[in-house]
């Protein structure tokens, strides 16, 4: 019932992790290289049916390399219609994705995209907002509108300032950015499974452009592209492109559906590519066996639902044999020195929050421990439980017990906010966000936490 209820209010919503900071390390670790690393770009790999009533001019197409990887962004009906009039568009619950299969012109600030078509079949007009959580009102609101439009007049006058040889990806950097679950999930992952099988032969467009933004990612567009990124907003610039989509697919928190990714990537082939991205040298956590002691990183939140008795959590896994590193959140994270930090390690911990987003830098077979403060149960196993499992780690919940969270003593054992968290709830996602999210710490029991800690260090052999 509790558990119903929170699914519909944060699904409604997604606003968990709205008011997370981001994460910065605070140690250096010099990175051993135990596996050599062989840097080769994935195999581009077609898992995609070419429909056996293949037209001739859809043989062509398929001849065609950019048109091919075009049309494998839509399917059924979709397709067909990219076919007969170069230009379709997907939607669906989370994303808004349209593939224009013609020549455009990204003007006026990246809000309109020009078609150029040399006939009138078609009278295209749709207004989309390039960003992955279509149905999240609050995400939109901070994502600005992209207007597609047939080639007129008025666009045939704006000389084109830069004319580009490869298709753009036209997508927004707004939204929920500044919280790193949410770069990832919702751009992050929906470039990589909407543009790796273009073999980095694209350009980025991005609208609501945010200098910060780009640069924590660098090395994750300089895999995906090989060019710089565009921001269309600079000096008025119209520039003009062969092909282009607007907008991004998008599966689920962190998920990768390979049926409906057009080069068949999951989960693993993200892995790769993000060891690829941040040169990581260690694939699978047995290697670090090398070390004397496993290490364990222990997320330490600051703002909200941090852990009150943190040093007596660090003595107590020191004394299980654990080399700790304590890293505090900070304004602005070095992702490039972060992500090396977190690939040394075997054991992360962490209460619910964005900064368990790095376990995906953890390697293969790592344990990712997430401590579960009350009534997160339902955010804690869809947004980092079931992608640890997805990404190859183990994955241990410590659910604490009320007596371990700031609220009992705040409002005492028998308030609702205790006894009864779905009524709560049920007065709405902010009245929960603000008790459960935002005023919420965690006192550990130390001795009970000890016997997740044990099987941590069982599940990493050691
Ligand atoms: C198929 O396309 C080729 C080249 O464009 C053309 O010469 C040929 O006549 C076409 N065949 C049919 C059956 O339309
Ligand atoms: C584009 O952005 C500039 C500067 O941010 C602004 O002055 C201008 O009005 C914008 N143009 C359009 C067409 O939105
Ligand atoms: C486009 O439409 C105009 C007016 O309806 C017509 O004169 C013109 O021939 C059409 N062009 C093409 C390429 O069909
Ligand atoms: C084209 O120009 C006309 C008049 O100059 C204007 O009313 C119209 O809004 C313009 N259309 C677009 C798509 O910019
Ligand atoms: C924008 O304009 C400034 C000043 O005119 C110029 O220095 C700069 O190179 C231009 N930027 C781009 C991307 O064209
Ligand atoms: C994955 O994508 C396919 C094709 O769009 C769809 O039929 C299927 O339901 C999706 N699976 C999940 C688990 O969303
Ligand atoms: C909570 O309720 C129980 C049983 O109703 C009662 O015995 C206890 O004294 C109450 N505790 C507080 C702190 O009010």
């Amino acid at each position: 019932m509790v558990k119903e209820q929170q699914k519909l209010v944060i699904g409604a919503t997604s606003l968990a992790f709205l008011l997370l900071l981001p994460w910065i390390y605070v140690a250096f670790f010099h990175v051993n290289p135990l596996e050599s690393w062989k840097h080769k770009l994935t195999n581009w790999r077609g898992n995609d049916q070419i429909s056996s009533k293949k037209t001739n001019s859809s043989m062509e197409e398929v001849n065609d390399p950019l048109e091919f990887q075009l049309r494998r962004l839509v399917r059924g009906e979709d397709r067909i219609k990219l076919d007969n009039t170069g230009f379709s568009c997907h939607s669906d619950l989370h994303s808004d994705l349209c593939v224009i299969n013609k020549p455009v012109k990204v003007d006026k600030n990246g809000s309109t995209v020009y078609i150029i078509s040399s006939s009138n079949q078609s009278q295209v007009e749709r207004l989309i907002k390039p960003y992955a959580l279509q149905d999240d009102q609050t995400a939109m609101k901070r994502v600005s509108p992209v207007q597609i439009l047939d080639d007129d007049s008025n666009s045939s006058m704006a000389p084109c300032h830069f004319t580009h040889d490869v298709p753009a990806v036209v997508f927004s950097s707004g939204g929920f950015t500044g919280n790193q679950f949410h770069e990832i999930d919702e751009i992050i992952i929906p470039l990589f499974i909407t543009t790796r099988h273009f073999r980095s032969r694209l350009k980025f467009v991005i609208t609501d452009f945010k200098p910060w933004w780009v640069s924590k990612y660098r090395k994750i567009l300089k895999h995906l592209s090989h060019y710089e990124v565009i921001n269309p907003a600079v000096n008025g610039s119209v520039h003009c492109f062969p092909r282009a989509v607007v907008g991004l697919k998008y599966h689920d928190y962190l998920a990768f559906n390979m049926t409906d990714i057009p080069g068949g990537y999951s989960m693993f082939d993200f892995r790769n590519f993000l060891r690829q991205s941040y040169n990581l040298k260690i694939k699978n956590v047995k290697f670090n066996k090398r070390e004397k002691k496993p290490v364990l990183i222990l997320l330490s939140r600051q703002n909200s639902r941090r852990f009150l008795n943190e040093n007596e959590m660090v003595d107590s896994m020191e004394e299980l044999g654990f080399e700790v590193v304590v890293i505090r959140p900070s304004r602005m994270l070095n992702l490039d020195k972060f992500a090396e930090v977190v690939n040394r390690c075997s054991v992360m911990v962490g209460a619910h929050g964005a900064g368990l987003t790095n376990e995906m830098f953890l390697p293969d077979g790592a344990v990712v421990v997430q401590v579960v403060p009350l009534a997160l149960d339902w955010c804690a196993s869809n947004y980092f439980g079931a992608p640890a499992s997805e990404m190859g780690l183990h994955y241990l919940e410590y659910k604490i017990e009320p007596k371990e969270s700031s609220l009992w003593e705040t409002y005492g054992a028998n308030d609702s906010v205790i006894t009864d968290p779905g009524s709560v709830i049920s007065k709405g996602y902010y009245a929960f966000k603000d008790v459960y999210l935002d005023e919420q710490n965690v006192k550990i029991n130390v001795g009970r936490f000890r016997e997740t800690l044990v099987r941590a260090m069982k599940l990493i052999d050691r």
